[in-house]
């Protein structure tokens, strides 16, 4: 009996034991997982246990946001297991880095990332679904600079962004140097080098490591982006110096060369009826939006240099005509007549620069045609001749046909108003002056901020026809023209004639 007795008291001794510790193990759990949805942020504390959460799809998440998440939730988790394996073995990512996932609405990449092994890592999108998902949205994540290791991105987050650089921006603020950013995109992105290098120009703290095209969670063909952060900060490529006397050789990049050598032929010989065969080429003319992607810019704008009357160019061709690629365009007229001015008070989304482009800040004096046979009617009242500018050198006994202006410094404006990050198409109609103001553009480098030019080149031409009279008003040979738009395209600027 004694063995017996001895032995039931030692097993009861090991079940309480037992007892005790499962209850201990329960009592810390419950208190772990309290503490994690009491709204603690660092997943790595509970990392442990996320396997006892409920990890299905996030409550907000359902098939109308992405129709292959939802129910393929679990799929798609799988994939990016095998997305993220690659990078491990690659070594751009690793089971000790702290990642982050911009924009995933239900938190596949998370959980991938964890159940490969990367277990401090956490993701970001409007609808917070703790513990996989946090508030936040790529263009503001809620931590502080220089967090992350790794950081990645969805196909279609960048794209769906309506800022792109805010976004590209956000990940080189909390990404750390050295740190890897991967980013899926369409393999739309890398078609055409024009929207690749956009793409790569608003990631300007990371250097390119290597792009591999791969399938999307939906099988549709994508291309994989990984960088590597280099630098804190922008450093735009063109800087001034400050008495505005820069001189900058802006680099050309091939794929801006290719663009040009693909753009339509120049007119080599002078068009017996310019105002014929110029409005002709209108037809001919390949828009650079025509050629290339132009989603990855940070703005879009239009400067008309020369602007005139809303309706000239403006109303009439840029808004209704120019391809725009559904981007919505900043809209500035240069428009040094007054007689103009009062009409685009009333236009919306419209930036009236009230002064005439000109080489550098001084005053100028604006020449009106008062010759009868070369008047035209203006909106508003006056008769007024095509304006042409002149600097301050004329006789007095002139000044009644002349208005004082103010012209400002064009290329020095271009330089404080754009980056290369922005896309920028210029109109320009400036009477002759386009012989000063190109020039400039191009010694100090702000003609590398114009992606397209629609250039209105003045010369002599014939009033009529060939062997008439010419127009004594320009002094210019059309030879001098073509020179003209010889050395823009040479300098990889898409440059059109425009009439
Ligand atoms: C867990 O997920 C299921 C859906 O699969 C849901 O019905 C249930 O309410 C969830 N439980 C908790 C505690 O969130
Ligand atoms: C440009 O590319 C993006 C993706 O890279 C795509 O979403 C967009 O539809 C493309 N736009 C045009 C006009 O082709
Ligand atoms: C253009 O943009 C508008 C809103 O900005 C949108 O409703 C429309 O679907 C877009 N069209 C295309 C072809 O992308
Ligand atoms: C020219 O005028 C603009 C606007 O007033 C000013 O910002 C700029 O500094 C001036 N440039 C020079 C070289 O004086």
């Amino acid at each position: 009996m004694e063995p017996t007795a001895a032995k039931h008291s030692f097993l009861r001794n090991i079940l309480v034991r037992l007892f005790s510790f499962a209850v201990l193990v329960f009592a810390i759990r419950f208190a772990i997982i309290v503490t994690v949805h009491g709204g603690t942020r660092d997943s790595a504390d509970f990392c442990f246990f996320f396997e006892s959460h409920n990890l299905s799809v996030p409550a907000h998440f359902s098939d109308a946001v992405d129709p292959f998440s939802g129910k393929n939730w679990r799929r798609s988790v799988e994939y990016y297991v095998a997305v993220f394996r690659d990078l491990i073995a690659e070594g751009s990512l690793s089971p000790d880095s702290h990642a982050l996932c911009i924009d995933t609405p239900g938190g596949e990449e998370v959980l991938a990332l964890r159940e490969v092994g990367v277990v401090d890592s956490v993701g970001i999108f409007k609808k917070p679904s703790p513990p996989l998902i946090l508030q936040g949205n790529g263009c503001r994540h809620p931590f502080s600079g220089d967090t992350f290791d790794f950081e990645f991105t969805r196909s279609g987050a960048l794209e769906r962004s309506p800022r792109p650089a805010e976004f590209a921006a956000e990940i080189g603020r909390t990404l750390r140097l050295g740190g890897f950013v991967a980013v899926h995109t369409a393999a739309e992105t890398a078609r055409d080098a024009f929207s690749f290098n956009s793409f790569l120009e608003l990631f300007n703290c990371c250097e390119l490591i290597r792009t591999r095209e791969i399938n999307g969670v939906d099988s549709s063909p994508i291309i994989e982006i990984l960088m590597k952060k280099k630098r804190h900060g922008f450093s735009e490529t063109l800087a001034s110096s400050p008495n505005g006397n820069f001189v900058n050789k802006c680099f050309v990049p091939w794929h801006k060369r290719e663009i040009v050598i693909n753009a339509e032929a120049l007119i080599k010989d002078e068009p017996l009826k310019p105002w014929v065969i110029l409005k002709r080429n209108i037809k001919n003319i390949k828009y650079l939006t025509s050629l290339v992607n132009i989603s990855f810019k940070n703005r879009y704008v239009y400067v008309d240099v020369g602007a005139r009357s809303y309706g000239s160019s403006i109303g009439s061709w840029f808004r209704k005509q120019y391809p725009k690629q559904n981007k919505t365009f900043e809209v500035y007229a240069i428009e040094a007549d007054k007689a103009f001015h009062e009409e685009y008070r009333t236009k919306k989304g419209v930036n009236l620069l009230p002064y005439a482009a000109w080489v550098r800040n001084e005053t100028l004096f604006f020449e009106i045609t008062r010759d009868p046979s070369k008047k035209m009617m203006v909106k508003g009242g006056g008769v007024r001749g095509m304006g042409r500018i002149n600097p301050v050198q004329t006789s007095s006994s002139h000044m009644g046909d002349m208005d004082k202006i103010q012209g400002f410094d064009f290329a020095e404006w271009l330089k404080s108003a754009v980056t290369s990050r922005d896309f920028v198409v210029v109109k320009m109609d400036v009477e002759g002056t386009e012989f000063h103001l190109i020039p400039r553009l191009i010694q100090s480098g702000a003609i590398c901020l114009i992606d397209e030019l629609f250039l209105e080149c003045h010369y002599n031409r014939w009033q009529r026809c060939c062997a008439g009279p010419r127009s004594a008003k320009y002094h210019k040979t059309y030879s001098e023209c073509l020179d003209l738009f010889t050395s823009l395209r040479n300098h990889g600027v898409l440059v059109h004639q425009w009439w």
